[in-house]
């Protein structure tokens, strides 16, 4: 009798046992798999590995900039923002306003000498005050439209800053979501997309419209005072939006804040006409305080794996030489380097799932 208690007492011992270990197994790969899941959303993929080959150029030496860890440095960032507001002043300048530029004085173009005199029907296309004042943004993307962001999942990455700034209406729908998002808060227009594009919207304007859609209630920034050329062109799209009830809000590029811009900029060894990427991300540091930049990688092959790469992420139009990219992103990597805006080469991850574990599990992987 009391050996079969006693032999009853060590089954049941050995079953609790086996059990304990079972449950310990399947928590054990539990958290492992929600591990998976937990990094933080702008957790990288691994390092840039550089081939030899790749190593031997001036791209090696960027790469050995960019491998280092990212540290923000918010007194650099301060400092940039004070001196490009004193000296700028975006946040007022860098759009045509009723309030900054006055019925009846003269606009002077930036790239061509030119001017054009404000009258009551060219003052009536002009915002009333500069969308940006008393607004700054925690995070911001802006998003360049280099070959480097085909295929590198940053998408989501780029959609979840506060404020996203993208270039010459670079397309976002279906096909391009996973690679660069969708949210757009600014996009700029450059008059050759126009020109080539839409046909001078002297022909059928809905496909401007439907590509205007794909942008939503963004503001919509026309160079309609660089180049005389640009000023009809950008008139013609403003009142295409408003003959659509397009809910973009179209918006003109201050002559004069370019023209502060490239000063800026020439007093720092960029000496040519900036990219409009570059005019984005100078005013992205008034407005932010957090700059991520995408799709800046003036070079034709990737720096991971050096395949090579389209100019543009959607097609291979090659850059205008009236631009000087490699010097400006010379400079984005300093930036860089000095925690002042951070550059994205790399591909993302995409952001976690929610994990679906019972409380009890969380603890415990804990
Ligand atoms: O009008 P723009 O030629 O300046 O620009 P884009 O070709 O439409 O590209 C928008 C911006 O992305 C450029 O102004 C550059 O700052 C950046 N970009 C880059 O860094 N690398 C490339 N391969 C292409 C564009």
């Amino acid at each position: 009798m009391r050996g079969r208690r006693l032999r009853n007492f060590w089954i049941f011992s050995l079953l609790v046992l086996v059990s304990a270990a079972g449950w310990f197994a399947l928590y054990s790969l539990a958290c492992y798999r929600t591990e998976g899941n937990s990094q933080s959303p702008l957790k990288k993929t691994a390092p840039v590995q550089t081939p030899q080959y790749c190593r031997e150029k001036t791209v090696g030496n960027i790469l050995k900039v960019y491998s280092q860890d990212w540290i923000k440095q918010k007194g650099y960032i301060t400092l940039l923002r004070s001196e490009l507001n004193s000296k700028c002043n975006g946040v007022d300048k860098a759009i045509v306003t009723q309030t900054n530029t006055a019925m009846g004085s003269n606009i002077t173009y930036d790239a061509e000498k030119r001017i054009v005199k404000v009258t009551p029907k060219l003052f009536d296309t002009f915002v009333k005050d500069s969308p940006f004042i008393n607004k700054t943004f925690k995070t911001c993307s802006v998003v360049g439209n280099g070959g480097i962001l085909a295929n590198s999942s940053c998408g989501e990455e780029i959609d979840s800053a506060q404020f996203v700034i993208r270039c010459n209406l670079a397309p976002v729908g279906s096909g391009y979501r996973r690679d660069v998002g969708t949210k757009t808060n600014l996009v700029t227009s450059n008059p050759s997309i126009l020109l080539y594009k839409f046909g001078s919207l002297m022909e059928l304007r809905r496909p401007f419209v439907e590509r205007l859609g794909t942008f939503g209630d963004s503001l919509v920034l026309f160079p309609t005072f660089s180049y005389g050329q640009n000023t009809a062109v950008s008139l013609r799209a403003l009142y295409t939006v408003q003959d659509f009830g397009s809910p973009a809000r179209p918006v003109f590029m201050n002559p004069e804040y370019m023209r502060s811009l490239a000063r800026f900029w020439k007093t720092r060894g960029l000496k040519k006409r900036l990219s409009t990427g570059m005019m984005m991300a100078s005013l992205a540091l008034e407005l932010c305080d957090e700059v991520h930049l995408y799709g800046f990688w003036p070079y034709p092959q990737h720096p991971r794996d050096c395949r090579s790469l389209n100019n543009h992420y959607y097609d291979d139009m090659k850059a205008k030489s009236v631009h000087a990219m490699p010097v400006e992103f010379d400079q984005l990597v300093q930036f860089h380097n000095q925690g002042v805006v951070r550059l994205h080469l790399e591909e993302c991850t995409p952001r976690p799932k929610q994990s679906h574990l019972p409380f009890f599990l969380h603890w415990w992987c804990s």
